[in-house]
């Protein structure tokens, strides 16, 4: 080979194949995707089994049991849906709602707003209430609107990362209930860390991703219902020509407008009787049960802890670089923390200095918080000492190099003081 010809793997008969996948290390410290745990890319990596082997049945009964873990439920129904978090959210809606169902959407940011989006093309009769970014809802605010308007489900976000917020959920599942209404919580970005007590606080539907606070790749998303839920979608069963025993009729019910999201569909692959679906995407379901044994076997309550612990030691290192912290204190999430960008600053540029000259990865924000608040996200695997004092550094110092006066060190030694007290 001369110095002008490109290396054997670049070119093809057909022209360019490109070079071989090598990204560049990052540290993922957004609101999601983050690094994903090494032991999870190994289990991606594991062979192939055909999707009625007795040995990966066996697993998908696993990924059931862990599940039921994490979401700390004794519901029967805790499995997969193929897709990331939104497929996740449109399989329990698109199989609850039937068309002309009155729907509540709470929406305190965009998580709100694509439930609401959901919610409509499905058909439903969708009231939304609204708060400003950065509160959330007051109990009795959500009560007012359960009994004003009588919904059939009401659709809420537990940790919206737009605007970093948790909603406090623990009393709102028995207020639904006392107005006979299922609640369904879309759990995405708090699911592994922060409790999410399906059945204490009354959840009857719930869904998330794997790539936040799980530590996966994004494209799967874990799901939980109760009876009550079960119940209702089990009225819209169908089962497909051409795989229907002939004793089996259909349940009557309005059909689900997804096929591929149809929840007593995917019941029927999820239960003993197989019966066949999609194909489940097997390197997913290996990492879903790799995520799910690495965060119960750190212990749900420990983990939970040291979410705690990096958010109180990023707000301390970022308040000591004399940057403001966004939305109400009493609601943060424990795991992505908005910060307002400094007006000396151009947030973009800031964000691309720290990503390119050190491999760090903060996310930008949306809506009507675009350009005002950074999100940097201490979840899963990420969530550690290291790497809060690695982004404490690198962003004081881009911030320096921008023209900001950070005081040359506050960040970490402040960051330190938290880890230095926080319990082992
Ligand atoms: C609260 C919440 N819900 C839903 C989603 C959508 O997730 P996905 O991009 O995996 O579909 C996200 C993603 O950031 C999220 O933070």
């Amino acid at each position: 080979m001369n110095d002008r010809q490109p290396p054997a793997d670049t070119i093809s008969e057909h022209g360019e194949i490109f070079e071989n996948l090598d990204p560049s290390p990052r540290l993922l410290m957004g609101p999601g995707p983050v690094n994903v745990y090494p032991s999870v890319l190994r289990a991606m990596a594991t062979p192939m089994l055909g999707q009625f082997d007795p040995q990966f049945t066996h697993y998908m009964g696993q990924v059931m049991s862990l599940y039921r873990r994490v979401y700390r439920t004794e519901n029967h129904w805790a499995f997969l849906i193929n897709g990331t978090a939104r497929a996740g959210i449109e399989a329990c809606l698109v199989s609850l709602i039937s068309p002309g169902d009155r729907v509540l959407v709470p929406i305190f940011g965009r998580f709100g707003h694509l439930l609401h989006e959901i919610a409509t093309r499905c058909g439903a009769e969708v009231v939304t209430l609204e708060t400003a970014w950065g509160t959330v809802f007051e109990a009795d605010a959500l009560r007012d609107a359960i009994r004003r308007h009588r919904p059939k489900l009401v659709a809420l976000v537990h940790g919206d990362t737009s605007t970093t917020m948790a909603q406090p959920l623990d009393a709102i599942g028995a207020i639904c209930r006392e107005f006979d209404a299922l609640l369904y919580v879309d759990a995405t970005a708090t699911l592994g860390g922060m409790p999410v007590e399906v059945d204490a606080w009354n959840l009857d539907l719930v869904s998330a991703g794997l790539q936040k606070c799980m530590s996966g790749p994004p494209g799967s998303s874990p799901i939980t219902f109760n009876q009550r839920a079960a119940a209702v979608v089990a009225r819209r069963r169908h089962i497909e020509a051409g795989i229907r025993a002939e004793d089996v009729a259909d349940a009557g019910g309005a059909r689900i407008q997804s096929n591929y999201l149809d929840l007593p569909m995917l019941m029927d692959y999820w239960s003993p009787r197989r019966l066949n679906h999609h194909t489940e995407s097997t390197s997913m379901l290996y990492a879903a049960r790799e995520c799910a044994r690495v965060v119960l076997g750190e212990g749900l309550e420990r983990g939970f802890a040291r979410h705690r612990t990096a958010s109180r030691a990023l707000r301390a290192g970022l308040e000591a670089m004399k940057l403001r912290l966004y939305g109400d204190p009493a609601h943060r999430m424990t795991n992505v923390t908005g910060v307002y960008i400094p007006a000396a600053v151009e947030g973009d540029k800031v964000r691309r200095e720290l990503l390119s000259d050190f491999a760090i990865e903060i996310g930008t924000s949306f809506g009507p918080l675009h350009g005002k608040i950074w999100r940097i996200g201490t979840m899963g695997y990420v969530c550690r000492k290291d790497n809060i004092l690695r982004c404490l550094t690198a962003l004081e110092a881009v911030l320096r190099r921008n023209g900001f006066a950070a005081d040359a060190g506050a960040a970490v030694d402040a960051a330190y003081a938290v880890y230095d007290h926080a319990p082992a």
